[in-house]
């Protein structure tokens, strides 16, 4: 039989207080309900003591959240555990728990706590007492437990269990531990707390030295049965174990973990995107299970591999998650049967083009461009002159003129085919929106939203050369253009153009295809 994992979230304690600005209540609670449907079983909702907003969100996501139990941080201070209470007190069926915290390192018992580790034991026992007037569910923390003499942490454990504590949790406040060095640590307190088996023992990793995830598997291999972390590992400076991670890794090494956990797998992909765009934090694009890389190969060989058998180079299909099919990076280094397999997905048959002639005039654009997108060679198959395509629309002048009143004036001529049009537009404050406003109007392009757009500026040989990367929806299909000029201004402007030739041959193919079928 398989032991279960409880998985803890803190996205919107420990996740939260690291976030450039915080989130409102409503924020707070669309988050909380994505992570009851996502199956986690407790979801720490704040620190209420913390602030007037903080107390509001608590209480708001304790009234609606039916699934998943919440938990609310607390000192070990009178205060605290009264204000907790009084957040949470209308939880469904009443069941909360409450998470006291109190510094066991001699770091933090001297120089941030300025007492000594009696006074201590004193008030994490007074504190459980004071909690155990509100809930049976009692959640001690052992700050810094990392750096905490090991005699003391298993002394302090002890006697909390003794008072009521019922999940004791051992965080490493600092990211500072190894593998090797947290199994001892957690076996020494299953060995030498007597009471041990009364609680329920957690661990809190954070990821200073990238050990994390790491670590909170090894703790679970030796007795852990709860499971600290965020979603995406947002969190204090190098963030908390990424919570995607454990879950997968425990469903992925069922071979040698016999745990299970309760959270809906399917619902992993969808609930980091929404939370990671509510906090406005950018997943990395090799951020293990969720980034954008994950399931995206790029050599010729992984790619060939993959088609084979995609175990050969996957551990997890992304349908596990609920993303999307995987994906091809195509660039040089990708060969006919990744490009075969990209126009298939696209839904064109190897009858339907010449494939040793796409893959000829692949190559080249590769070289030349570096990505290769499936709406580039789309446009390879079924253009007749691709390169003069590309250059259907082309910048023929470009001023930016300023004009009283804090206005400017954007001043565009641009080649369309045959046809040279020229259109201004004035503008107050958002350059970026009004250029595309402006090339959407000449290009008569419209239905083009801006997704995405990043410059960079790099000193070159004493020149500054700006490069603008920018990702435009048309039609639910992303468009990338990116170009690099002395400029930023002419930087976007032709990056736009650059997404606007690309549509234009986008949409002549699928007019074409539409029509002969
Ligand atoms: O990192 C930490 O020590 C914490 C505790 C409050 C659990 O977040
Ligand atoms: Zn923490």
């Amino acid at each position: 039989m398989k032991e279960n994992i409880i998985i803890f979230d803190t996205t919107l304690r420990d996740g939260e207080q690291s976030l450039l600005y915080s989130l409102t209540s409503l924020q707070k609670l669309k988050i909380a309900i994505l992570l009851e449907k996502m199956g986690i079983d407790i979801i720490e909702a704040g620190f209420p003591i913390s602030s007037p907003e903080d107390f509001k969100s608590v209480k708001l996501i304790s009234k609606h959240i039916k699934n998943s139990k919440i938990c609310s941080l607390a000192r070990c201070i009178d205060k605290d555990i009264d204000t907790a209470y009084k957040a949470m007190k209308y939880s469904y069926n009443k069941l909360f728990r409450i998470h006291l915290f109190i510094g066991t390192s001699d770091l933090h018992i001297k120089y941030k706590l300025k007492k000594n580790f009696t006074d201590i034991l004193d008030m994490s026992v007074r504190s459980v007492l004071r909690a155990k007037k509100y809930t049976d569910d009692i959640e001690f923390s052992c700050e810094d437990a990392v750096r905490t003499k090991i005699d003391n942490l298993c002394k302090i454990i002890e006697k909390v269990i003794e008072h009521g504590v019922t999940t004791i949790n051992i965080p490493d406040t600092v990211g500072y531990t190894i593998p090797s060095e947290f199994s001892k640590i957690i076996n020494n307190i299953m060995n030498r707390v007597p009471n041990i088996d009364k609680a329920k023992l957690s661990v809190h990793c954070h990821n200073d030295l990238g050990m994390a995830s790491g670590n909170s598997i090894t703790a679970i291999q030796n007795g852990a049965r709860q499971i600290e972390g965020t979603i995406c590992g947002i969190g204090e400076r190098s963030g908390n174990t990424a919570l995607e991670e454990i879950i997968m890794t425990i469903n992925t090494r069922k071979d040698i973990l016999n745990f299970k956990t309760n959270i809906n797998i399917k619902n992993i992909y969808k609930t980091s995107k929404k939370i990671s765009q509510i906090c406005n934090f950018k997943i990395s694009q090799n951020k293990p299970i969720i980034g954008k890389n994950a399931f995206s190969h790029s050599s010729g060989i992984h790619q060939d591999g993959i088609l084979k058998n995609r175990k050969n180079y996957e551990i997890i299909s992304p349908e596990t998650i609920g993303s999307k099919k995987r994906d091809f990076n195509l660039t040089s280094r990708s060969g006919r049967a990744a490009i075969k397999f990209c126009m298939k997905n696209m839904g064109y048959s190897k009858e339907k083009y010449d494939l040793n002639k796409l893959y000829k005039n692949f190559i080249k654009l590769a070289d030349k461009q570096g990505r290769v997108f499936n709406y580039d060679l789309e446009s390879l198959a079924f253009t007749k002159n691709f390169y003069k395509e590309n250059k259907y629309f082309k910048l023929i002048y470009l001023e930016i003129l300023k004009k009283y009143d804090n206005k400017s004036k954007i001043l565009i001529k641009l080649k369309c085919g045959k046809e040279i049009k020229k259109m201004s537009i004035f503008y107050k404050s958002s350059f970026v929106h009004s250029t595309l406003k402006l090339l959407r109007k000449i290009s008569k392009i419209n239905n083009i939203k801006l997704k995405r757009f990043s410059s960079e500026s790099k000193n070159y040989k004493k020149n500054i050369l700006n490069k603008v990367k920018i990702s435009i929806s048309y039609k639910k299909l992303n468009f990338y253009g990116e170009k690099i000029t002395s400029s930023f201004t002419k930087s976007y402007v032709l990056s736009i153009i650059n997404v606007l030739n690309s549509i234009r041959k986008y949409k002549i193919i699928n007019k074409n295809f539409t029509n002969s079928q």
